[in-house]
């Protein structure tokens, strides 16, 4: 075997490899996992999906709803042991004797207060230390000004929402982000009239997709989406396309090593996520998507991608916002490239999991990399040789899942300290199947 990674106890021990070979079964992709979940909730009647997200942070929105009288349950579906059923209760759901736990996740907090927002009771939401500290004004302004009265500890979880009856609003985010037009958009379900969000820049559509998918009207005209109020969502079925930024991890190990080949079956190729291949093709990576089809709106295709090249490139602006999940890999191996990699305009990385900015810098550090961390992104110099170090996960999947990749072509053995307790299990059961 060439990629060698093991756990001991909970940290992940990666090797240098000489390169990546083989077919990996990428897991359902999180966001639209999130979003079916949670509109299968309040729709009428039993929604499957298969391939559904194996990711702690989409467990947690199934707790949730389970909380709001929804049920769920796994159910064999041939071959596949990630495919679940749920049992919609209709716009109304039940109030929850509990509060409702988010974990680790931001998705499910700031999604399903906006179908919080329009139901006839009170709820509350938390999150583990790291959601404790994120950002929830984002949500509690476009909320509060539907109608719905929402405490939170200074803008940061935990969140009281009183819900009841919403007033439609035409909401311009100062925030690029895809929760917020999310919430906002399913809040307008409850709205009396139609609920507008006008993005500063086009973000991921999962959202209007799945909202089309469920039977909904959202209508799309330049960055505003729009939906009216009223609408019943219907049960669907569903296959849950692979998670296009889990893909990333193994485009980026071929990317380390010329000469290396994967194949990636079944990954989400929506316009708004896919900005990933243009770049990785910039930077020298060969990539191809052949077998495309479409699920329930949403592009899907089965990529294959051959290491060549690796070289430097420049991400700002709308790039910058395409790529936000994507950058802490892009990041962690940029060292390895000819030209280096500049991130600007990424502040947004600062109030993820961890803060993701400093993270990389903290980790490629310790692997004897040069880094120049700035406010709003950093500057990578290419042609570095990097050794193996013990490293952080800062808590945060992203980052342990990056460095088990910037691992890959270092010198000697990488330990990433509390590796296996943060959502990562995809970088080690994908490595299992390469060559
Ligand atoms: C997501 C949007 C992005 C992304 C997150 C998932 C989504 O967050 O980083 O992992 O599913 O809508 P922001 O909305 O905070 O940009």
């Amino acid at each position: 075997m060439v990629v060698d990674s093991k756990l001991r106890g909970s940290n992940v021990i990666v090797r240098p490899a000489r390169s990546v070979r083989g077919v990996v079964r990428i897991p359902g992709d999180k966001s639209i996992s999130h979003r079916y979940a949670m509109l299968a909730a309040i729709a009428e009647g039993a929604s499957r999906f298969q391939n559904f997200s194996a990711a702690r942070d989409c467990a947690s929105t199934l707790d949730c709803v389970a909380k709001l009288g929804c049920e769920w349950k796994r159910v064999k579906d041939g071959n596949d042991d990630s495919a679940i059923e749920v049992r919609g209760v209709g716009p109304q759901l039940n109030p929850p004797v509990e509060v409702l736990d988010c974990g680790n996740s931001g998705s499910t907090m700031r999604m399903l207060s906006g179908i919080l927002a329009g139901q006839p009771f009170s709820s509350e939401l938390c999150g583990d230390e790291s959601l404790s500290r994120r950002p929830m004004a984002r949500i509690m302004t476009p909320l509060s000004e539907m109608g719905a009265r929402i405490e939170g500890a200074d803008g940061r979880p935990p969140l009281k929402i009183h819900g009841g009856p919403l007033k439609p609003i035409h909401y311009r985010p100062e925030v690029a982000s895809a929760q917020v037009k999310s919430c906002v958009l399913f809040a307008g379900l409850f709205a009396e009239g139609e609920t507008v969000v006008e993005e500063p820049i086009r973000t991921r559509d999962h959202g209007e997709i799945a909202l089309r998918a469920f039977g909904a009207e959202v209508e799309r005209t330049g960055n505003a989406s729009r939906i009216m109020g009223g609408q019943r969502l219907r049960a669907i079925e569903a296959h849950v396309p692979g998670d296009l930024s889990s893909a990333a991890f193994f485009l980026c190990a071929a990317a380390l090593f010329p000469g290396s080949q994967i194949t990636l079956p079944g990954i989400l190729m929506n316009p708004t996520r896919a900005r990933l291949l243009d770049i990785l093709m910039q930077m020298g990576l060969k990539v191809s998507v052949a077998h495309l089809e479409e699920h329930q709106g949403e592009l899907v295709g089965t990529i294959e991608a051959r290491g060549a090249a690796w070289k430097g490139a420049v991400i700002a602006g709308a790039d910058t916002a395409a790529l936000i999940d994507e950058i802490p890999v892009l990041a962690a191996v940029a060292p390895y490239s000819d030209g280096g990699l500049e991130v600007r305009d990424a502040k947004e990385l600062r109030v993820k999991e961890s803060d993701r900015i400093a993270a990389v810098a903290a980790n490629l550090r310790k692997m004897g990399a040069e880094v120049e961390e700035r406010p709003d992104g950093m500057r990578i110099p290419g042609g570095q040789h990097l050794h193996g170090a013990e490293l952080d996960s800062f808590g945060d999947h992203r980052i342990a899942m990056a460095f088990a990749v910037a691992a890959l072509r270092a010198e000697g053995e990488t330990t990433i300290q509390r590796g296996s307790r943060v959502d990562s299990p995809i970088v080690l059961s994908g490595y299992a199947e390469l060559q």
